[in-house]
């Protein structure tokens, strides 16, 4: 492509995890990508480093006024040992809408794709192969100017690490149970819930902090003006199958814009499954499970993949979902999606990037 990055491999190699020890973001490859921006250069100095800490000025604004952005994406090696990814051309983009949101100047895509694939090749041997597995990938940028003004900074740096992966839940792929949210909200339209930004992750921490001692696993997070309409939860978006239709909540502006979401919502139009991409509200879907048609829920994200729903907790009432089983839906869906992910089924979308 013509972009030289700059390449320092380390002197000395990490050990790998275990396959069993994985679990979700405790592990980091050997190296990570870093560039920098200033206002009068622009990006510039991409280069490949050994994974390290950095030096950060305590003034630095992201960690007074929250300037970041960052992005979930993941590689998957295939049972013959070709690397590929997911559309990760869909997460450059959102990247950059999040940077245009937080006043950060954008990433050259192109470039951005580019460091990506050296990364990854150079860390290859990190990647699993196992099924449930794969090499988690977290660019991210970060506000470094030293001034306590609020304004946009003027330097950052952006960086790529690299985490093997299984499950993000313990549940692994079992269904994880959600509790309704209706003191707490994470977003308005108009606010940045639409960005993946730090921030949105912090507001959630308080709610799921209390929803974890209730003994759930996530927040499924209501409007923040109505305090009716369903959002996401913290990690994913959401899908409920309502009699024949799959239903799930309209992009609004304060929703997070999936790349699996969007993934799922062509994934069962291609199979004649009838999707609504609706405003709707909890009590619609308590109304729905009362009268036997809410049969599955499921979450979707990068990190979560397909995420069956076997209880959702409203004001106390415990709504089973498919017997708090996986449902039929979400083991098609999950069984597709990694299937493609893994190259291990044919893609008709042309979804996949080899690295
Ligand atoms: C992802 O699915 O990649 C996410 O970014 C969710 C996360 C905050 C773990």
């Amino acid at each position: 492509m013509g972009i030289k990055i700059n390449v320092e491999r380390t002197s000395a190699p990490k050990e790998k995890p275990e396959i069993s020890q994985l679990g979700f973001g405790k592990f980091f490859t050997d190296h990570m990508f870093i560039m920098d921006y200033d206002s009068g250069e622009g990006w510039h100095h991409p280069r490949i480093v050994p994974y390290q800490q950095i030096l950060m000025d305590p003034a630095a604004k992201v960690f007074h006024y929250g300037q970041t952005v960052f992005e979930g994406m993941k590689a998957y090696k295939t049972p013959d040992g070709r690397i590929l990814m997911f559309r990760p051309y869909k997460n450059l983009q959102r990247l950059n809408r999040s940077n245009t949101r937080l006043s950060i100047p954008s990433l050259d895509e192109g470039l951005v794709m580019e460091a990506l694939k050296q990364l990854i090749k150079v860390d290859e041997d990190w990647i699993p192969s196992e099924l449930g597995t794969s090499l988690y990938i977290r660019p991210f940028v970060i506000a470094t100017q030293a001034t306590l003004g609020v304004s946009p900074s003027e330097k950052y740096h952006f960086m790529i690490i690299l985490s093997p992966v299984g499950s993000y839940y313990e549940e692994g792929i079992n269904p994880v149970s959600i509790y309704v949210e209706s003191e707490y909200v994470r977003a308005v339209t108009g606010g940045v819930g639409n960005a993946k930004t730090g921030g949105n992750y912090a507001a959630g921490l308080k709610a799921q902090q209390e929803a974890t001692e209730k003994g759930y696993s996530q927040v499924l997070w209501l409007d923040g003006v109505h305090r009716k309409y369903i959002e996401e939860v913290g990690s994913m978006n959401v899908f409920f199958k309502i009699g024949n239709k799959v239903v799930t909540p309209a992009l609004n502006g304060s929703i997070l814009e999936g790349v699996t979401r969007d993934s799922v919502i062509r994934v069962l139009r291609h199979w004649n499954i009838e999707v609504e991409e609706k405003t709707i509200s909890i009590d619609e879907l308590v109304a729905a499970y009362r009268s036997g048609t809410l049969e599955e829920a499921f979450g979707t994200g990068t990190a979560a993949v397909i995420s069956p729903i076997g209880e959702l907790n409203w004001q106390g009432d415990k709504l089973s979902l498919n017997g708090g089983r996986t449902g039929p839906l979400a083991s098609k869906v999950y069984d597709f999606l990694t299937g493609v992910q893994r190259g291990t089924v044919e893609d008709p979308f042309g979804w996949i990037e080899k690295v």
